[in-house]
């Protein structure tokens, strides 16, 4: 399998900290944010590693992480020009993904249970075809894209939901088979004109193709005032060990 690391976008809520760097090389705690996710692939033993991020910041991602070795890691680059959506990102990776499976994470998704979600890894990579998730219950679900559930079958997920249909956030950790590419071509901006990786996952819902898994361990984003302090505690309390 495959890893890929979301880091581009504007970081807009978060001006203006953001305003001459990336999000993903904010400090949380005692190193840059994109370590993170970088440790939850390591974890799951993914070695070939892809980060895209956007234009003006992709330099910065190579002077600090090199060729990976630090992370027994070997890191490709790709640059997003402009901020159009995780799932456009995602999509300049196919090359670079040359048929195998993905794991994608976003970039400022800090998971505190790294070795389930390796242990998922494993068995996804042995399942044949489709997607897998991983859903997290958080008290503010209208921050995220929100898993509706009907008995053990997720049967929708629905993106920043006013009034959402569970407490149980998608996390920025996506497991997909090689048709997430053939599914992004056909996809259509939403409302604020991105690709949605909501819109993909909801493909392989109707296909009957997604797995979950709801965490036990901590999890939290980065992309708010409020999480990127969240992620700091976290980073400081439970990980920093
Ligand atoms: C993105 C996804 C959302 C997901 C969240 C997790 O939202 O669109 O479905 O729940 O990441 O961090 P964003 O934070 O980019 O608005």
């Amino acid at each position: 399998m495959k890893g890929i690391i979301l880091a581009g976008g504007n970081g807009t809520r978060l001006l203006p900290i953001t305003r001459v760097t990336n999000k993903h090389l904010l400090p949380i705690y005692d190193r840059p944010m994109v370590y993170y996710p970088l440790q939850t692939l390591q974890a799951m033993g993914i070695r070939d590693i892809m980060i895209v991020s956007g234009l003006g910041h992709a330099g910065h991602f190579l002077n600090l992480l090199g060729s990976g070795k630090e992370f027994n890691a070997r890191l490709s680059y790709a640059v997003q020009e402009e901020a159009g959506g995780i799932a456009q990102a995602l999509a300049l990776a196919e090359d670079f993904v040359d048929g195998e499976k993905i794991v994608a994470i976003l970039g400022d998704n800090i998971f505190e249970d790294t070795e389930n979600v390796a242990k998922a890894a494993a068995e996804f990579a042995n399942q044949q075809s489709g997607a897998k998730i991983f859903l997290k219950e958080v008290p503010d679900a209208v921050r995220f894209g929100v898993a509706e559930i009907a008995g053990d079958k997720i049967v929708g997920i629905e993106e920043k939901p006013k009034q959402p249909k569970s407490n149980l956030a998608v996390t920025g950790l996506y497991m997909y088979d090689t048709q997430i590419f053939d599914i992004i071509r056909d996809l259509k901006p939403s409302a604020r004109g991105e690709l949605e990786i909501t819109d993909v996952n909801n493909v392989y819902i109707r296909q009957g193709k997604m797995t979950y898994q709801v965490l036990e361990g901590e999890w939290t984003d980065a992309g708010t005032f409020d999480s990127l302090l969240r992620a700091n505690k976290l980073a400081a309390e439970k990980l920093s060990k």
